[in-house]
Parts: structure tokens; sequence; C-alpha cells
């Protein structure tokens, strides 16, 4: 157990290391625990998350939000259009300035080239830490809710047990990559192998995949790259598909519905559905686009875990602010 995680920045999936996930994870378990007997856990009495939002949340704002409470804290809301950021508010001073208001400052900045560096910048003026909401690279806490059920479902013992992350069609909007690149990079440390799974034009990050692999190798895990939604199901333990945009054009949009518009048999159905494992599950993080991305009949089928997967994000949200603010 490493416990020295006070004042640290998640802003990247492996910003901590196996052990100190493997702490985090056994504080989620606690605090699920906690909140389901009504035992009071106020570790953050009096302190307060900032929570900066470029972008639309519905999960993410109100499990860090509710979190904050049950934590004996408070959230604080702030959208970026109702602030002068857009009049000119710099990250250096935004790092500085929220980081004397707040314990903790949380941001979802996803814009294709921006949200990263954005978050980077704002913690390298920030006496406290930042916290990744989702960025264009990244979504460290959607994935350590996913390891958190994975583990509720499939046990501790992960090893050899096959998890696909596939690319879905999606038509509603050009998702970022930000999910499949946090699910490639810490899930091999669990020892889950990996088969990665999508159309050519929709490639992930290849600095992200170089160090995925790396992962892979360390950990001495599979790692696969298929462009084949049916052969990738094919006796999978864990399913996770879900839509995201193509790396070269994610900043034109028109450009990327085109693309997408191709490979509308990429959704996930029954029929896919019954490639994989008996007891396979289904995961994702929500929103999807219903009988377009998967079938309500997946969806809301006995392989689908995305409810809990979803509870999930409150437990370990909390467990990062409790042991790092
Ligand atoms: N999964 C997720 O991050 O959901 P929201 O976009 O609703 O926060």
């Amino acid at each position: 157990m490493q416990t020295f995680l006070h004042g640290r920045n998640l802003i990247g999936d492996l910003d901590f290391s196996k052990e100190e996930v493997e702490t985090i994870l056994d504080v989620a378990f606690d605090l699920k625990r906690k909140r389901a007997l009504n035992e009071p856990h106020a570790y953050l009495r009096d302190k307060v998350l900032g929570m900066l939002f470029f972008f639309s949340s519905t999960r993410t704002r109100c499990s860090f939000e509710a979190g904050m409470a049950q934590l004996g804290g408070h959230a604080a809301f702030i959208e970026s259009k109702t602030t002068q950021i857009s009049h000119g508010d710099t990250e250096k001073e935004i790092g500085e300035i929220l980081g004397r208001y707040f314990d903790g400052i949380a941001i979802r900045q996803c814009d294709w080239e921006v949200g990263n560096k954005y978050l980077n910048f704002v913690a390298s003026a920030s006496r406290v830490p930042v916290l990744n909401m989702q960025c264009d690279t990244y979504h460290p806490f959607q994935c350590l809710a996913d390891l958190m059920t994975i583990i509720e479902k499939k046990g501790r013992d992960l090893r050899r047990k096959k998890m696909v992350v596939s690319w879905a069609y999606a038509s509603s909007y050009s998702k970022p990559l930000s999910v499949p690149q946090s699910l490639i990079l810490q899930m091999p440390r669990f020892g889950l192998d990996i088969v990665l799974a999508h159309p050519p034009e929709f490639k992930l990050m290849p600095e992200i995949m170089e160090q995925a692999q790396e992962q892979a190798r360390k950990f001495n895990t599979g790692f696969e790259v298929v462009d084949n939604m049916e052969d990738a199901f094919k006796d999978a333990d864990i399913v996770y598909a879900k839509s995201w945009g193509p790396l070269l054009t994610t900043s034109n949009n028109d450009e990327c519905a085109k693309i997408i518009k191709k490979y509308d048999s990429w959704i996930t159905d029954e029929s896919k559905m019954a490639l994989a494992k008996d007891d396979a599950i289904y995961m994702h993080p929500l929103p999807a686009d219903r009988n377009v991305e998967v079938t309500d009949g997946v969806m809301d089928g006995p392989h689908s875990v995305v409810f809990d997967e979803a509870e999930n994000r409150l437990h370990a949200q909390k467990a990062v602010m409790a042991l790092t603010m």
C-alpha cells in the first residue's frame, strides 16, 4: 500500500504507480462499503473542490459534486463560458488564483490538442492538486471506475482474461479518444490481455499506443490490434465498445462525420455479444447512442454492467480526492 498521494495531480493514467492505483482501489471499495452502511466518512471537512467544465457532463459533474458532499466538503461548479476565461484569464492565472481559493481543481477540457496542455499548464501554476475530469488524451477517473467494476465482476486475478476495447459507430458527435487510451494504458498493469479493434481511420495516438505496448510487455500481457469487431469479440471476457473520433481529422467535424458514416455496421448487438464468453460483461462509459452504437437489448441485457460502472465513478473519485486533497 502506498500512502504518499497528498498534493499529487491525477492528469494521465500512469501518473500513479500500479501500487498507488491498488491503494486507490482499496480506499474506493472501503468508501463504497461505508456508504452502503450509512457510515459517515467526512475526510474532507471544510475542503472545497473547484470543478471547471469546458464541456458538458452528467456523470462526472454529479459524481464529483455528490462525492465532495459525502466527504464533508463542497464542490463549486464553474463553467468556462460563465467565467472571464473567454475574456483572457490564462492557464497560469487560473492555476494561481483558483489554487488559492480551492483545495483541489478538477477540469474537463476535451478540445483536440488543447485539453491536456491546458490541464498541465494549470497544474504547473497551482499549489493544490489538479484532477483530470477528461481531456483530449485521458479520462483517468472513468478508467479507475472501470477497473473497479471489472474487479467486482471478475475478481482480483485478471491474468489471461481478454478485454476488447472496440470502436463503435455513433452519429451524435465525434467523441474524444480519451476513454480507449486510458483503458489500454491502465489495464495491462492489472493483467488483462487487450484486443483493440477499430477501422483503419480510428487509430489511437501513436505515443499512447507505444506506452500501452510497453506496459503490456512490462506486465507480460497480450496486446493485439484488429480491424474487425466480430474477430475481436470472440471469447472475450470483457467487451468495452464505444465511439471515438478519427485521429487526424478530429478537429474537422464535417470530415469526421463522413468517415464515421462508412462504419455504421460497427454496432454492439446481441449477435456480436454471443461471440463473447457466456459470462462476458458489456461496458460503456455513457452516454451512448442507443440502437446506433449499441442495441437496447445489449445495454439493458444480462451482460451489461453499465450502471454499476457509472456508480463506481463516485467511489473511485472519492478515494482519489480523499487521498490527494
Ligand atoms: N462517462 C462520462 O464521463 O460521462 P459524462 O460525460 O456524463 O460526465
